[in-house]
């Protein structure tokens, strides 16, 4: 079976987290195209589409390649062959993505105009059915339109995979048109409402988007039981996902009385918020009875407080430096950074001790990305020499536009 994937802002950390997922979830798979925010893999197993879609934090939206094409104009028969229709009014969508460099999308949407106009007319006509042509001025309908209209109840949302370059099998044509239909869009209401809503948040100190956090412990790969510690918790952000995930045994400490009380205001209100939408007794009873850790602590203490040998995964966002105004020097940001790297190898040096054999740490490391400059730590070779391997090939970064402070990703196996 191909499952498409559209990918969030940041891709290539979204395909990381998607391949993470599936190998922990011991899916067979093989990636068939990634190209922007596309990703295509064809699954030997059936892949349980809600399940996965509530998982990850880098997805928009996911949904099964159906049939391939050769020009859009011979879609609308394809249409009813593919698409299931229930009582009552249709409504549908359609969403261009290009499967290469420098695709005019614009071109092949104004085609799809006559295509749906042909669709609703056969509905009307042929099976006596009202429908409605859900537009937007994109080429893709966004995860919004696609929800607002429900597109995925009452109808369908096709999404259209263009490549121009001629492929392998069908050089002749010179064009091959992939066609997908969207069975589960990203539950964006739920990662706004555990930013926004939640009682403790410090703008100052900062704090990870919920999808970053959520794409962090899906890197991580750890079992549901395992013990879990993020050892620069802030106001709670990891911990709080990796609660919504159902991780039970969870640990955070800060040295700042402020994250400590943001973290535990958080959590209380995370886990009654959960424990009110479960109708599950047993998610319930698991939730009630989850006990996350929370105490001050300075990382430089770690080993104080655990057995060697006894976390399973760290997963964490240490300090990214001071706020900036952007128009600090570049040697200001190099003091900043020769202040970042003692701190975090500080941290990993008593990472070390506290890990066990084999326990993963995902962290982010800060890159100051100015205008004429970009400085990093550069603290790898110190890293692996502690006896770390670094896991992830590709550079993992989660950028904003305009934004100075922008994220490394990395994971490391002790
Ligand atoms: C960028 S914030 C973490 C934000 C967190 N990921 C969140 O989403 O809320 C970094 C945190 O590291 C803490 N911190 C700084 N130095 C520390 C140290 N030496 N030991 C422990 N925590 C420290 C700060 O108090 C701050 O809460």
């Amino acid at each position: 079976m191909t499952y498409f994937f559209i990918l969030g802002k940041n891709p290539i950390l979204s395909k990381a987290e998607i391949e993470a997922i599936l190998e922990f979830l011991d899916y067979r798979f093989q990636i068939i195209d990634f190209s922007s925010n596309v990703l295509i893999v064809e699954i030997k197993n059936s892949l349980d589409i809600e399940k996965l879609n509530q998982r990850l934090g880098g997805t928009i939206k996911i949904g099964k390649i159906l049939a391939k094409i050769d020009s859009l104009e011979v879609f609308e028969d394809k249409f009813f062959k593919l698409i299931k229709f229930g009582k009552g009014k249709i409504h549908f969508g359609f969403s261009l993505y290009g499967l290469a460099d420098k695709i005019n999308l614009q071109k092949y949407l104004r085609k799809l105009k006559p295509v749906a106009m042909e669709i609703k007319r056969r509905l009307r006509e042929e099976k006596n059915l009202n429908s409605r042509w859900v537009v937007s001025k994109e080429p893709a309908l966004s995860s919004v339109i696609v929800k607002k209209n429900q597109l995925l109840k009452y109808g369908s949302e096709i999404c259209f995979f263009i490549k121009d370059k001629p492929s392998f099998i069908k050089a002749s044509e010179g064009m091959e048109i992939l066609v997908g239909q969207t069975l589960a869009v990203q539950q964006f209401e739920e990662f706004g409402a555990r930013d926004y809503n939640r009682p403790g948040r410090d703008q100052v100190s900062g704090m990870l988007p919920p999808k970053l956090a959520r794409i962090m412990v899906n890197l991580a790969q750890t079992k549901q039981d395992a013990k879990i510690l993020d050892p620069f918790c802030g106001s709670g952000t990891i911990l709080q996902e990796a609660i919504v995930l159902g991780y039970r045994n969870l640990i955070g400490s800060d040295n700042s009385d402020r994250a400590i009380e943001d973290t535990k205001k958080n959590l209380d209100w995370i886990s009654k918020k959960f424990e009110a939408a479960s109708s599950d007794p047993l998610t319930k009873l698991r939730v009630t009875a989850s006990a996350v850790k929370v105490f001050k602590l300075d990382v430089k203490d770690l080993s104080s407080q655990f057995e060697p040998n006894s976390i399973e995964a760290i997963i964490t966002e240490p300090l990214l430096g001071p706020p900036l105004s952007g128009k600090e020097s570049q040697e200001k940001i190099k003091q900043i950074v020769k202040d970042l790297e003692k701190l975090y190898l500080s941290a990993f040096s008593e990472f070390i001790k506290v890990l066990c054999k084999g326990g993963k740490i995902v962290i982010v490391f800060p890159v100051f990305k100015f205008k004429n400059f970009t400085e990093k730590l550069n603290i790898l070779p110190q890293i692996e020499k502690m006896g770390f391997k670094k896991e992830n090939q590709a550079e993992l970064i989660y950028s904003r536009e305009k934004q100075h402070v922008w994220r490394q990703i990395f994971i490391f196996k002790k």
